[in-house]
């Protein structure tokens, strides 16, 4: 077990060690313990987060603040407009300055090809640990806690489990495709095998499919790409249906920015038949769950009778959203010196 994880970041998961990442998710487990009995577990007392949010946010910031709070130490709730960044203040002089007051930043910057760029520069700079809340390429707070709910529910011995990785529509707004690219490039290290499924245009960020294919190759589990649902669902015992945007495939086709909106939700407009419906849930094994990061587009990317039926974790894999981000900031904050 490696446990001296003191002043790591935490940007993208595929910076970890599986031997890293299963400490992560022990801590975790024992937090979660510690949490169900209320018992005290103030291992950050009086410590300080600095938490930057570019964007809403409902189930990161309040876990990662309720972390705080229950680790004995305090967040700050930032965004842009409250800080100099609203007038050009660089992420060095941000980090360098953020180190010098507490013990911890944390940032959600999910602009496209923009937000890990971001976080990295601020880590680049500060002298305490960052912790990514999501960018662009990665969601590792919400990864992680979904292996480890994955894991709860069916043991720590994932080898042969089907994860169908599939997008669904969502009018709403064009979600950042960090989510699954992040669990395409940690569930393959943890004996899982991926089907990742999309609509032609919805492809993801190249170095991330060349990590992902890298990843299984070297773990010995299967990972593939099919452009209908469908396919995905066929004996999975995982579903993990959601929606992002075609952010690649406009880049690639260099869509003017002003027009990228438009094109996006004409394109979404093709697909209105990748939803996760009842039906469809029958393609995966018997004992398949449905997960979610949340929010869900109820109606667009899933029928109610779904997400609120018998096969439902997602809010088991919401509430492991505080007991991964305690760890991560108890190991990375606090640690060993
Ligand atoms: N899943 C997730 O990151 O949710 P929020 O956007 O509400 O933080």
């Amino acid at each position: 077990m490696k446990t001296m994880l003191r002043g790591k970041d935490w940007i993208e998961t595929a910076d970890w060690s599986v031997e890293e990442l299963e400490t992560v998710l022990d801590v975790a487990a024992d937090l979660k313990r510690r949490f169900s009995l209320n018992e005290a577990h103030r291992i950050l007392q009086d410590k300080t987060l600095f938490m930057m949010f570019f964007e809403q946010s409902t189930r990161t910031r309040n876990s990662t603040e309720a972390g705080m709070t229950q680790l004995g130490g305090h967040a700050h709730d930032l965004t842009p407009d409250k800080m100099q960044i609203s007038h050009g203040e660089t992420p060095k002089d941000t980090g360098m300055v953020l180190s010098r007051y507490g013990h911890g930043i944390a940032i959600r910057n999910c602009f496209y090809k923009v937000g890990n760029k971001y976080i990295r520069e601020v880590a680049n700079y500060a002298s305490v640990p960052v912790i990514s809340l999501q960018c662009d390429v990665d969601h590792p707070c919400q990864t992680i806690a979904d292996l480890m709910t994955i894991r709860e529910k069916f043991g720590t011995n994932l080898r042969g489990l089907k994860v169908a990785a599939s997008w669904t529509y969502a009018p709403a707004y064009a979600r950042p495709l960090s989510v699954t690219q992040g669990l395409i490039t940690l569930l393959p290290r943890f004996g899982v095998d991926v089907t990742l499924a999309h609509p032609k245009e919805f492809y993801f960020m190249p170095h991330v499919m060349e990590k992902a294919r890298a990843f299984a190759k070297q773990h010995g589990t299967k990972f593939e790409v099919v452009n209908e649902m469908d396919d995905s669902f066929k004996d999975a015992v995982v579903c993990y249906p959601k929606s992002w945007g075609c952010h690649q495939y406009l880049d690639d086709q260099k869509v003017p920015e002003a027009e990228r909106k438009n094109v996006g939700m004409d394109l979404l407009g093709k697909y209105k038949s990748w939803v996760c419906s009842e039906k469809r849930m029958k393609l995966a094994k018997k004992e398949a769950v449905y997960m979610h990061p949340l929010p869900a587009d109820r109606g667009s990317e899933v029928e109610d009778a779904v997400i609120d039926g018998p096969q439902s974790i997602v809010f088991d894999q919401a509430e492991n959203r505080l007991h991964t981000v305690k760890a991560i900031q108890a190991l990375t904050m606090g640690g060993r010196p």
